[in-house]
């Protein structure tokens, strides 16, 4: 029997950023996972594959919209999607082989195969049982499908599924517009296929700024997406190679249908947590299995912690390594701290949406007066430059102190614009501070800056 001070549950982005922390930390560590390889839904079939197709396709989408625009004079290229498919497992092999680098480096035992806790202080991998001073659970999420709706990830599919159909629907329907979603349904619908997205909600992307939402509908809607608001998918009846949609609208409770090759059922995730015999610990669940835990991510039965999308918050890889990274500290007797109200969300569509902090919704409803600078990247001389003048740039912030409160952004490359706003607010900057720094031109970032212009005595090029 093998004895270690850690024994992470789980090799996703929480799981294998807290074994490395906690090896770097001294700690004899280990990490159980029953994949082939390390990474996670996030590395294998989640974040990278589809990053992968979303910017592959993007360049499909580049020399079909604009090549011609700027002087490149081609036959615009036919999809090998093979040769796609094979690029996007390269990439997660990269990243996926990286991991298992790391962990040979900070000198981490990867225990190959399903976990479980038997006792506290012990986890038990196939027939072994190893003993662990403590227990970091991090088993992740899987997706959460609907009543009447069977997933069979060939014509009914899941994220996963939808990363490796086998040839290229013509006809696909998403169900929810969440980043799911509106991320696998632009891979899609750039690749020609007809994608139709039925809501539940008026508005697509839960929780984001209402203007982002009407905007990113907008631009979608131009890159050949169909949106089907306000109604409630009530079944999925799928043949071999066909589905048909059944919804109810929820204005009128009017029925219809809807037919297609490929239905991907995107309405959310939930927390993965079963056979690891938790309830029979004693460790306090949730009724949807998510795990409880005290500030510093200890569950109920001491000794055993949990972090990422199998506790509470958004389930974000970057929010999970977070957790990580503090739990580490925590188990090593140090502090580990997580600022849950600078946790920045992005939608890898194109354009990129990103979000960080209050929303107007939020602020009006705890009635925290705030002020809003917008600037438009219509004013941005390198967006224009790029076919990326859509968009937009808003920055909230308290109307008496000028303290940054929340940004959102649509527009290009905000899934990296908006760190320098979160670095802003954890120092606890004003907007006045973001526009009194100087931003290189010509760069996106200018447009941050006009916003926060916009906060104080107007943006410049408005
Ligand atoms: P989501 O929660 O973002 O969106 C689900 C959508 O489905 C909602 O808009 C909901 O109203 C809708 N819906 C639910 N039931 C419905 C019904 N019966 N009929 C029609 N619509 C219905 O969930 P999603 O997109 O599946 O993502 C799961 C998780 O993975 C999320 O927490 C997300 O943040 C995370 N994720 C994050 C990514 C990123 O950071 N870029 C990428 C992919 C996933």
């Amino acid at each position: 029997m093998a004895s270690y001070d850690v024994i992470v549950i789980g090799a996703g982005p929480g799981g294998y950023v807290a074994a490395i922390r906690c090896a770097q930390l001294g700690l004899k560590t280990a990490c159980v996972e029953g994949r082939e390889t390390l990474g996670g839904t996030c590395l294998n079939v989640g974040c990278i594959p589809s990053k992968a197709l979303l910017h592959a396709t993007h360049q499909l989408h580049e020399a079909e919209a604009n090549f011609a625009t700027m002087g490149l004079k081609a036959k615009a290229p036919t999809v090998d999607w093979k040769q796609m498919q094979a690029y996007k497992q390269d990439v997660v092999e990269q990243n996926t082989k990286g991991i298992e680098f790391l962990f040979k480096k900070n000198k981490i035992d990867w225990l190959k195969g399903w976990g479980s806790i038997p006792e506290a202080g012990k986890v038990k991998v196939g027939d072994e049982l190893h003993e662990a001073k403590n227990i970091i659970v991090a088993t992740g999420s899987e997706a959460a499908s609907l009543p009447g709706v069977e997933i069979d990830e060939k014509v009914v599919v899941t994220s996963t599924g939808a990363l490796e159909l086998g040839k290229i629907p013509k006809k696909m329907v998403v169900i929810g517009a969440g980043v799911i979603g509106l991320e696998m349904g632009s891979v899609y619908a750039r690749l020609g296929t007809q994608v139709t997205v039925v809501e539940f909600l008026d508005h697509i992307t839960p929780g984001m700024d209402p203007e982002v939402q009407r905007t990113l509908q907008r631009i979608l809607k131009k890159q050949g997406m169909d949106f089907i608001l306000g109604a409630a998918v009530q079944k999925v009846d799928a043949g071999k190679t066909k589905a048909t949609v059944s919804y109810k609208l929820r204005k009128d409770d009017s029925e219809a249908e809807i037919e297609a090759d490929t239905v991907l059922v995107a309405t959310g995730r939930r927390a993965y947590t079963d056979g690891l015999g938790l309830k029979d610990l004693g460790v306090e669940l949730t009724d949807r299995g998510v795990i409880q835990t005290d500030d510093h991510w200890q569950t109920s039965v001491k000794g055993i912690y949990a972090i990422g999308d199998a506790v509470a918050g958004p389930m974000l890889a970057h929010k999970a390594e977070d957790e990580g990274m503090a739990c580490a500290e925590v188990v090593a007797g140090k502090h580990g701290h997580v600022n849950y109200g600078v946790i920045p969300g992005v939608i890898y569509t194109w354009p990129e949406v990103a979000s960080v902090g209050e929303t107007e919704d939020t602020l009006k409803k705890s009635g925290r007066a705030y002020k809003a600078g917008k600037f438009s990247f219509m004013g941005n001389a390198r967006a224009k430059a790029v076919f990326a003048g859509e968009g937009f740039v808003k920055i909230l912030a308290d109307k008496e102190t000028d303290r940054i409160l929340g940004a959102h952004i649509i527009g290009p490359g905000a899934g990296d614009l908006i760190h320098e706003v979160c670095v802003a607010m954890e120092f606890g900057a004003s907007a006045q501070d973001l526009a009194l720094t100087c931003h290189a031109h010509p760069t996106w970032s200018e447009a941050v800056r006009e916003a926060a212009l916009a906060c104080g005595d107007g943006a410049i090029h408005a």
